[in-house]
């Protein structure tokens, strides 16, 4: 069976992204929720191909998958939308600092072709020249654009300030033809993003909080389980199961699976296995084995509940940790947190308070230490 039988569609909600757009209300919003909502299903399945059905060409770029050159990630899905021998040449001009070209979807070849994360550090370099190209291409056309970048926040960081200017600037100038979403996953980063007069979107798109699923989501999953299984799951079952995996639809499918392998063993046993694997997960097991002996003293304080990282307390902790003798200096909690914070794995509240970006991995270190 087609894995998309699984989707749980939410056509009303991509009206209504696409009405605010289609009544010039808006040129540019903004959506967050936390990580596993729901939010890059939403945008592939749901709002695309309501965007082309009303006949605009779409754009997407995820730029955490190309984190290291999301300007290039962009780009690159600009040319591929509107016109593929840009895109061709955009490579030309990059050969040599793509080590390594990946193709995926269902058509493998060039038009499906996306770049991958090797890239050089210097891959960004052109980025605002290659910007204006594409800009000058789509000039040349007449069509109009929706653009959609998801893991927004990315554009947030310093190093990404040169391009996120360029960009908002070619987009200030064409608000009629092209209009932007924006997703991410750190309310606090986007909040800063669109919020300060220092940064680049400063006061450019209204951010709102991604509608959640809810229980007619969950309505809608008991249906399609008692579709292909002779075991119906109970909707009190179900509806007490997403409760506890916290109304997290990923969470809430592995659920699903694991029940619709295991119908024997019923519900509870489901929900038990699938919240043993969330906190068991794989590779918040290989995020953590990679990281330095500072960075995880610092992330089992926080996910302890320990918020002030500069308190005396937590100096001590991380100096024992790292088997040292006496309190560790701000400095070393002020790299530590710079780097968590780069790899968006902790997002800063304010001066003194961090929150993990995912509430999930906060779940699984407490799990740890227990
Ligand atoms: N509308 C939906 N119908 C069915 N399942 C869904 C739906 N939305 C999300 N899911 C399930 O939740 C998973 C996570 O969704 P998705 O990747 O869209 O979350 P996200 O909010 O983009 O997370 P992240 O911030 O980590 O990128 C999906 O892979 C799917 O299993
Ligand atoms: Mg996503």
């Amino acid at each position: 069976m087609a894995s998309n039988h699984w989707h749980f569609a939410r056509p009303k909600l991509a009206q209504a992204y696409l009405g605010s757009f289609n009544l010039g209300l808006s040129s540019a919003r903004g959506l967050f929720a936390r990580r596993r909502m729901g939010k890059t299903e939403f945008l592939k399945q749901d709002f695309i191909p309501a965007a082309e059905a009303d006949g605009y060409v779409t754009i997407y770029a995820n730029l955490w998958e190309m984190r290291s050159a999301p300007a290039t990630a962009l780009v690159a899905a600009f040319f591929q939308a509107i016109e593929p021998k840009g895109f061709h040449k955009l490579l030309q001009k990059l050969k040599p600092s793509v080590k390594k070209l990946k193709a995926t979807g269902k058509i493998a070849g060039m038009a499906e072709a996306t770049l991958e994360t090797e890239l050089h550090d210097d891959a960004n370099l052109p980025a605002g020249s290659m910007l204006m190209d594409a800009m000058r291409a789509f000039d040349h056309t007449s069509i109009k654009v929706i653009m959609i970048i998801d893991e927004a926040q990315v554009l947030a960081q310093e190093s990404n300030a040169d391009f996120a200017h360029a960009l908002r600037a070619a987009l200030d100038i064409r608000k009629d033809r092209i209009k932007v979403l924006f997703a991410g996953s750190s309310e606090a980063t986007l909040r800063k993003m669109f919020g300060k007069p220092s940064e680049p979107f400063y006061n450019w798109a209204a951010l709102e909080p991604f509608d959640l699923l809810g229980h007619d989501f969950v309505t809608a999953m008991v249906e399609k389980v008692a579709d292909v299984t002779k075991f119906p799951l109970a909707l009190e079952d179900a509806l007490r199961a997403f409760d506890e995996l916290k109304r997290t639809p990923e969470f809430f499918r592995r659920y699903l699976d694991r029940y619709l392998t295991m119908p024997f063993d019923g519900a509870a046993a489901a929900l038990e296995h699938t919240k043993s694997h969330v906190f068991n997960d794989v590779s918040f097991q290989q995020q953590w084995q990679g990281m330095l002996p500072a960075d995880r003293a610092i992330l089992s304080l926080i996910a302890a509940g320990n918020a002030d990282p500069y308190g005396k307390d937590s100096k001590e902790k991380i100096a024992l940790a790292l088997g040292l003798g006496k309190a560790v200096a701000n400095n070393t909690v002020q790299n530590a947190l710079r780097r968590l914070s780069d790899q968006t794995i902790l997002t800063k509240i304010d001066r003194a308070t961090y929150q993990f970006e995912d509430e999930a991995f906060a779940d699984w270190l407490k799990n740890l230490h227990e």
